[in-house]
């Protein structure tokens, strides 16, 4: 069975995947700010906020010496918040690029030891030209920001095969930070956990919108 890496697996949409992939027999790997939270689901846990790249570097090294090489990687860290530029403080700005964005990155630059020849990285994005919106610059930004990282990584990295993700609404604790309802056709996040799954299978590459 394969072996899958995931990061924000504490979340709703990083949580049903490690639910899908445990259930169908993978070894999964977990990266959260606080991995026993997971411990009914997986022994390999590691704990690490993606602002702080030592704690990075040190949850991707622990992994290391646990698991087989990993051939599916994902990056289901986001964080969101609605706040005008003239509202928004530099804090809440970093911390909107550093989930979606900056801990992306780092999460990717400490991992590439750990992966198979020809592993596949996930990183869960956003329909980021829709997001283009009042309130919404930094995640804007950062969705956006992240869609042409993965597009330039992918071509420093030709084995390996890169994906954004780029779901719709999805019905998970993201949308109490937000002011809008959660719409009444949002996925759960296991219909989109079985979809990321199905794409691993298919290979599918580049911007995958579901
Ligand atoms: N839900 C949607 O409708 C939707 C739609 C499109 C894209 N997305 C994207 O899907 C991804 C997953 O979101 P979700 O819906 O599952 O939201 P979620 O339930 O809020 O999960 C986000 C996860 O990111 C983690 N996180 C945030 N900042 C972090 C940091 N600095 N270090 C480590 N972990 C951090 C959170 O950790 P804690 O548990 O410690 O807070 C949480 O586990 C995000 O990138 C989001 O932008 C979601």
């Amino acid at each position: 069975m394969p072996t899958s890496l995931i990061f924000g697996a504490s979340g709703g949409i990083g949580r049903a995947l490690v639910q899908r992939l445990t259930g169908d027999g993978w070894t999964v790997g977990v990266v959260s700010r606080h991995p026993h939270d997971l411990a009914n689901l997986t022994a390999f846990r590691y704990e690490a906020d993606v602002a702080d790249a030592f704690a990075v570097q040190q949850a991707v090294y622990a992994a290391a010496q646990e698991l087989p090489p990993v051939d599916l990687w994902i990056y289901a860290v986001g964080d969101i918040l609605s706040s005008p530029v003239a509202e928004m403080t530099p804090d809440a700005w970093q911390r909107i690029l550093t989930a979606n964005l900056s801990g992306a990155y780092l999460a990717t630059h400490y991992s590439l030891p750990l992966l198979a020849e020809r592993a596949h990285l996930m990183y869960i994005g956003a329909y980021s030209e829709k997001l283009r919106l009042p309130g919404l610059t930094a995640y804007a930004a950062a969705k956006s920001g992240l869609e042409a990282f993965a597009v330039a990584f992918a071509k420093e990295q030709r084995k390996l095969r890169v994906t954004v993700v780029r779901p719709g609404a999805v019905d998970t604790p993201l949308w109490s930070k937000m002011p809008a309802r959660l719409p009444k056709n949002a996925m759960t996040p296991a219909a989109l956990a079985e979809k990321i799954i199905e794409a691993y299978a298919a290979g599918t590459d580049g911007m995958f919108d579901v």
